[in-house]
């Protein structure tokens, strides 16, 4: 590669495929499901229809948006050896538990190999329906309960709140749950979504792609942030002074920490997601008696724009809103594959659809070629 062609770091900029299922303008604030505003959605959609809209690239009729929930509720149980997997893994961290669960539920498919596109299809629900159940049960096995059956009357939302406390979610919760999965369902060629396309490329099965991109959205600088933002609040404490909150946050900015929730590759301006999770951290806050935790987010926000033009992203907000919610920590996380499994399914479907091997190049960068071979015994 000559050095003209030289890379930006991170394929910053760089237009990798073509695809029908994310509007995102960076600048503007957009962020647009097959044309339809995140706003619109996140108010008025539920998170059923969001995934059919995803995989259909239309909003759903209401008999359609009706077999789609039996198709979940049919297939949200997990198979029993899944269970028994589950129940036999140390208590390891929440998305190293989905990792293997989720490529566990491949062996128990008998279509797992089947490429069909009805096939591909009947997987992609499978697969959206079950991850939930899977996160539930792993919370609720963490915290020493047994497993609860998913209850084939509620929706997405309600039967994973359901599943991880075996108490019926109220209508309050149940909406906040709801417009977080609709607000996590798709980000473009995020890194998660990139690598779920490139295995897909190769003509892998689905569990294969989709297991590459739990292991993409796993890590910190994706989104492990949103565990990373609540440890951080935990860390400063309830009770932390506004000065003390300053003080702890400088000291990060100064060392070049990365303050976890801020910064984006692709917006410039305020992620649309944040402006949802803000308000409904704070209106969940305000319910449950203590806006504490949003409080100093908000102090967070205030000074990490100050100092670094930086705003919060997706991962911020969410941190005191599930934490408000009662969920664990250690599920944050996974609740975000919990909804992108839509996305990634969404985006798999599209690159068999339309497929050529994902295969770019490298700007070499080591010895001159060619170097003499010295062999082993005159090193
Ligand atoms: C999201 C993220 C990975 C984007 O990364 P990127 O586009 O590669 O941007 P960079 O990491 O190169 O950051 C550019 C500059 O902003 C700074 N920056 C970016 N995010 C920052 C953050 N969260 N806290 C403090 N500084 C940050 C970098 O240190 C760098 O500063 P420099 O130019 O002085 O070295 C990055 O903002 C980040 O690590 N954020 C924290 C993790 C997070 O919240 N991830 C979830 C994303 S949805």
């Amino acid at each position: 590669m000559a050095t003209a062609d030289k890379p930006k770091g991170g394929l910053e900029d760089v237009v990798a495929t073509s695809s029908a299922i994310c509007y995102l303008d960076g600048d503007r604030g957009v962020l647009a499901y097959c044309g339809y505003d995140i706003h619109d959605l996140a108010s008025a959609a539920t998170f059923e229809e969001v995934c059919y809209l995803l995989w259909h690239r239309r909003l759903p009729t209401r008999a359609e948006l009706g077999d789609l929930q039996s198709q979940f509720a049919a297939a949200r149980a997990l198979p029993e050896p899944i269970q028994r997997l589950m129940r036999s893994l140390p208590p390891v961290d929440g998305m190293d538990a989905l990792r293997t669960l989720t490529s566990a539920l491949g062996h128990y498919d008998r279509e797992a190999n089947d490429s069909s596109p009805q096939a591909q299809y009947r997987k992609a629900v499978r697969l959206t329906a079950q991850v939930g159940t899977i996160v539930a049960a792993w919370g609720r096995l963490q915290a020493g309960g047994g497993f609860i059956e998913p209850d084939p009357v509620m929706g997405h939302a309600a039967n994973f709140l359901y599943m991880l406390t075996g108490n019926r979610p109220n209508a309050t919760a149940i909406k906040a749950f709801d417009v977080a999965l609709v607000l996590h369902a798709d980000h473009e060629l995020n890194a998660s979504t990139f690598a779920a396309r490139v295995a897909a490329a190769t003509l892998t099965d689905i569990y294969s792609a989709v297991v590459a991109a739990i292991g993409a959205l796993k890590g910190p600088l994706h989104g492990g942030a949103n565990a990373e933002v609540m440890k951080l609040l935990l860390e400063l404490g309830q009770t932390a002074t506004g000065e003390r909150v300053d003080e702890v946050i400088r000291g990060k900015l100064a060392r070049k920490e990365k303050i976890p929730g801020f910064g984006h590759r692709v917006y410039t301006t305020e992620d649309p997601r944040a402006t949802h999770l803000r308000q409904m951290s704070q209106d969940l806050g305000k319910r449950a008696g203590s806006t504490a935790w949003f409080d100093m987010s908000q102090r967070i926000e205030a000074l990490v724009k100050g100092e670094k033009k930086l705003n919060p992203n997706v991962d911020f907000y969410s941190a005191s809103t599930y934490y408000t919610l009662g969920i664990p920590v250690d599920l944050y996380t996974p609740i975000f594959a919990v909804s992108r499994m839509s996305g990634w399914t969404a985006h798999v479907l599209e690159q068999y659809a339309n497929n050529r091997l994902i295969r770019p190049r490298a700007d070499y960068t080591g010895p001159v070629y060619p170097q003499r071979f010295i062999p082993l015994d005159q090193r």
